[in-house]
């Protein structure tokens, strides 16, 4: 170490996702101290030991990896929640929103204790329905909403860019846009923002017509990806593991970097309160700014449609 303060970083929940992380965590040399935080003793423990066995061999820097607990937090510069309740099943549809009310209820337990502790850091939280899971953290931490970030839409953009890079052959780096909106059934392309090579994608190798493309497709395609990896495989956690470690990396190392996090809007397409995946620049301070992009009439008419269900769902669980 070199004399300034460790940076720690505390996971909460240690299942799929949380373990991915850690583990992306010591991989990508991101943080000086990874703690962890799950209800279930073992089985934290056993993630912890196992990645203690992965350090020897990583050209990372030191790290200490160990179980966390909420005393733990007060030292914490970035929460992460990951935490799913045990009670929290799909409906048929495995619709996110089907997760809502146990994940809300245990999303209060887990922001209530961490701020108990005098918490007073930056908070990632991946657990869904995340654009609501999200509210509720910034609700019941009463921190600027600047610190409260949601995975918003980092996932389905990711999805957009592999997607489009398979089909037009472009390094997936190339390809510039965002998805936005819920994460879930109604995210959508901002098709008009998107680039490749800095071309408009609606110019892009249009004169080909084995590059033609449809967007309604796409935006399909792009929602069903996170169904294509959940029934092969049973669960969700690299893609994801990934994207919370460069958003804690771009707060830790102030990267002024824009991302389509979940932010709390406040008036941006004439919504406000709720969260919602949109662009917005992550730096030391978390959020310090969205960077809304101009929308057609129909994006924007699929934004405010997000907006609307996201509100009407949070009204759900307002007072559980
Ligand atoms: N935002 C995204 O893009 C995205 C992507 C993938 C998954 N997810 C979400 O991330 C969450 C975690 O997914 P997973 O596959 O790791 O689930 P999981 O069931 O494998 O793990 C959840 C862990 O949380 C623990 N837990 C439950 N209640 C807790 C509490 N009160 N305190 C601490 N730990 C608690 C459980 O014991 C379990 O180990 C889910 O809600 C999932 O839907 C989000």
């Amino acid at each position: 170490m070199n004399g300034k303060k460790p940076e720690r970083i505390i996971i909460i929940g240690a299942g799929h996702v949380g373990a991915a992380t850690a583990h992306a965590l010591v991989t990508r040399d991101v943080g000086d101290e990874i703690g962890l935080i799950d209800i279930l003793a073992d089985k934290v423990l056993g993630e912890v030991l196992d990645l203690q066995h992965a350090l020897p061999y990583l050209e990372a820097s030191p790290k200490r990896i160990f179980v966390a607990d909420y005393g733990d937090v007060k030292e914490a510069d970035i929460v992460i929640v990951a935490a799913h309740s045990p009670d929290a099943v799909f409906n048929e549809t495995a619709d996110r929103l089907s997760l809502l009310a146990h994940n809300a209820k245990m999303a209060r337990s887990i922001t209530k204790q961490v701020m108990e502790a005098g918490f007073d850091g930056i908070f990632i939280v991946a657990t869904n329905p995340v654009d609501i899971i999200a509210r509720i953290v910034y609700e019941e931490s009463r921190l600027p909403a600047s610190r409260v970030i949601g995975a918003g839409t980092m996932l389905e953009t990711a999805r957009l860019k592999s997607i489009l890079s398979e089909k037009l052959a472009v390094a997936p780096a190339s390809i510039n846009g965002f998805v936005m909106g819920e994460h879930g059934f109604s995210a959508f392309g901002a098709w008009s923002g998107v680039t490749v090579g800095g071309i408009p994608i609606k110019e892009y190798g249009l004169a080909d017509a084995k590059t033609a493309l449809d967007f309604e497709t796409l935006n399909q395609k792009i929602r069903d990806a996170a169904y294509d990896v959940y029934y092969s495989k049973g669960e969700t956690s690299i893609g994801i593991a990934n994207i919370l470690v460069r958003l804690a990396k771009a707060v830790l190392r102030d990267e002024h970097a824009v991302f389509p996090i979940g932010a709390r809007l406040t008036g941006e397409y004439g919504l406000k309160n709720l969260y919602l995946g949109i662009p917005a620049v992550i730096n030391r301070q978390g959020i310090r700014e969205t960077v809304p992009p101009k929308l057609t009439s129909d994006e924007l008419e699929k934004m405010q449609h997000c907006g609307e269900l996201m509100e009407k769902h949070y009204q759900g669980v307002v007072n559980l």
